[in-house]
């Protein structure tokens, strides 16, 4: 009988040190033997957002401790390994390097290959990890940095539809969290708030809601946010706010959806419209509600990863390592890090003042 693949998987690109074992199965949903991920929220909460250089600094300091963990909890050994996946972009370049030279090195020692895996590729292909999901289909990833809408063709081959122009959604997540006094990542805790306040006492801004396709503009929703953020004086106040923030993203996010599934539509033909949503946002109920709703009307078929696999982990990166595995498609040991690797590298630089749309 052939051996089935085992692949390791390893995540630095930003905050969480993730490691774990994958193993190919006779059906088309591989067995994950173990995932473990070791966040570092504790160490950059007090600074609002990540450090980088603390950040890689405890990747350092564990990275050995997570891979060996992940080894033990799959009861496999090192030597059956059939190959190392790791995340080589995008992320903080000081993060990447942990991981990636450390694949580097097991991949030379144990003489076996060495696959780069793009982060964001991991959150796209997360939900074949418990789905029996066939390309094509329509992504929405949303994570802290980044909100893109992609057509995913095949393994590999995307094409962006819609993306921020300016701050990602849980950006705006963790910056209205910030001013209301929430610790970083405030994302989780804004759903919290937002289920004891009034969605409807606040008004804010959708920016570019009725042009620019399914791109998304948050910045002015931010500024909105800071405005009515000074003049807050108690408790009900910052519940309110959060509810009416979580609404106007629901609104944003379903209008624009409406707009990438008729463009997905367009370029692709498949007789399951598939629509992954992915990306640490995704974790979020009210989000998810809205935009399982929308797809049923819209005769699309959502697909979520399940709670624990939407944040960042090292399972999403052994998965896109099995698929590259079976294609053969190997890396070279010198393979640099990538700090702004993108998915559809044909798409256009979308940032920053004078974006046209
Ligand atoms: O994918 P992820 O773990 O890391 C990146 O690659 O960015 O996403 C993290 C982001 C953070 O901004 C966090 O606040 C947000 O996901 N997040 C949420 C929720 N859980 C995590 N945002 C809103 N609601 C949530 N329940
Ligand atoms: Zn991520």
């Amino acid at each position: 009988m052939k051996k089935k693949a085992l692949i390791l998987g390893i995540e630095t690109s930003c905050d969480e040190t993730a490691a774990a074992v994958l193993e190919e199965s006779a059906g088309t949903i591989p067995n994950l033997l173990s995932n473990i991920v070791s966040s570092q929220e504790k160490i950059h909460k007090k600074f609002g957002g990540v450090v980088p250089e603390l950040a890689a600094r405890s990747h350092i300091e564990k990275i050995d401790l997570i891979v060996n963990a992940a080894l033990k909890k799959s009861r496999r050994k090192l030597k059956d390994i059939d190959a190392i996946a790791v995340t080589s972009g995008p992320g903080l370049i000081v993060c990447l390097s942990v991981g990636l030279n450390f694949a580097k090195a097991l991949a030379m020692t144990l003489k076996k290959p060495l696959i780069v895996v793009n982060h964001l590729e991991g959150h796209a292909l997360s939900p074949k990890l418990i789905t029996d999901l066939n390309y094509p289909y329509l992504l929405l990833l949303i994570s802290g940095g980044h909100s893109q809408y992609l057509a995913v063709k095949k393994l590999g081959k995307y094409k962006r539809l819609g993306t921020t122009i300016d701050d990602a959604v849980g950006e705006a997540f963790d910056k209205t969290a910030k001013l209301l006094g929430i610790k970083f990542p405030g994302g989780p805790f804004i759903e919290k708030f937002a289920a004891k306040g009034n969605k409807n006492r606040f008004d804010l801004p959708k920016p570019i809601i009725n042009r620019g396709g399914c791109n998304l503009s948050l910045a002015g929703l931010k500024t909105a946010v800071l405005k009515i953020s000074k003049s807050i004086k108690n408790n009900q106040d910052k519940y309110d706010l959060a509810a009416s923030f979580q609404k106007t993203i629901e609104e944003i996010l379903v209008k624009k959806t409406r707009i990438a599934f008729d463009e997905f539509k367009k370029i692709c033909r498949t007789k399951n419209n598939f629509f992954v949503i992915a990306g640490g946002v995704a974790a979020n109920n009210n989000i998810r509600n809205k935009l399982e709703k929308l797809s049923f009307e819209e005769k699309f078929i959502p697909i979520f990863p399940p709670m624990n696999l939407c944040g960042d982990n090292a399972a999403m990166i052994a998965m896109v390592g099995l698929e590259k595995f079976k294609l053969k498609q190997f890396s070279k040991l010198n393979s640099p890090a990538k700090p702004r690797w993108q998915l559809d590298e044909s798409a256009a630089f979308l940032k920053g003042a004078g974006v046209k749309l």
